[in-house]
């Protein structure tokens, strides 16, 4: 009955050497995060990533699998990767499309390009019925249009960076959305104040380990039970106890990945 930590990339190679001893003890309740780690959802990045933590939920029992295009691997999509995600998707442990969408700040692939690619993956998750994990870097004008172009499809709004106007606007729509560290930094700007205007219900945590490490270990490279620091000022902004929201944010989490319907899969 611990922390969900909707977004990590434990798939990364600043991982590969200990993770075994890291998962280990992210479980356990420590100082800094006193109720301990009871699940996270990998995010691939191309098919390859999205492989990897696939492969990953099957060693260890509390990951999870997102599989899909980042805009920065946009120009990495061809007429294979639709089959593949498609493939990907049939897996037990797959609970999500992510993480798609813009990036107007690492421009690697043109911004055409991403904006097609991002649609494929809207288009494959209305085929599929996943939620989707939306990475959107600078580009939330844009982001909003194509999601409003598909209606049906809903899922996270990720290390959400948005405004609280366009955060009330995603909520009536039916999305989740999720704050990583960054909310917890010192400028951190309008971010608290878009975090206080999401309803409890509406609200997730993250990692997107190993980047954006929570105060106080800004820097560092990020873990799981990390993430008890973002509850924790999300609890300060709504008023409750971490512990509150940290069940709080799980439940969500359990609802948005389906993860009692997935039992049937
Ligand atoms: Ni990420």
């Amino acid at each position: 009955m611990g922390l969900f930590d909707t977004h990590a990339h434990y798939d990364d190679p600043r991982f590969a050497e200990d993770l075994a001893t890291l998962a280990e003890e992210m479980r356990q309740p420590s100082l800094h995060c006193p109720m301990g780690v009871e699940t996270v959802v990998n995010i691939g990045c191309d098919v390859p990533t999205s492989r990897l933590c696939l492969e990953l939920a099957e060693q260890y029992p509390f990951f999870y699998a997102a599989v899909g295009i980042h805009p920065q691997d946009a120009h990495t999509f061809n007429e294979e990767s639709l089959p593949a995600l498609r493939e990907m998707l049939r897996h037990p442990k797959a609970v999500a499309i992510g993480e798609v969408g813009l990036d107007y700040k690492y421009e690697n692939a043109p911004r055409d390009v991403q904006k097609a690619v991002f649609r494929e993956m809207m288009a494959l998750a209305e085929e599929t019925g996943y939620p989707v994990i939306i990475h959107d870097r600078d580009a939330h004008g844009d982001c909003f249009d194509i999601i409003r172009e598909f209606p049906r499809v809903t899922g996270i709004f990720h290390s959400y960076s948005a405004s609280g106007e366009m955060a009330r606007q995603l909520v009536k729509r039916g999305w989740y959305i999720s704050f990583s560290g960054s909310v917890t930094f010192k400028n951190a700007r309008g971010l608290p104040e878009a975090a206080r205007q999401v309803p409890l219900e509406r609200l997730l945590v993250e990692t997107d380990a190993p980047y954006l490490s929570p105060e106080p270990f800004r820097g560092k490279r990020n873990r799981s039970d990390y993430a008890f620091m973002t509850a924790a000022k999300l609890a300060e902004l709504h008023g409750i106890s971490p512990e509150e929201m940290v069940n709080i944010t799980r439940e969500n989490a359990r609802r948005v990945f389906r993860f009692d319907e997935m039992l049937q899969k």
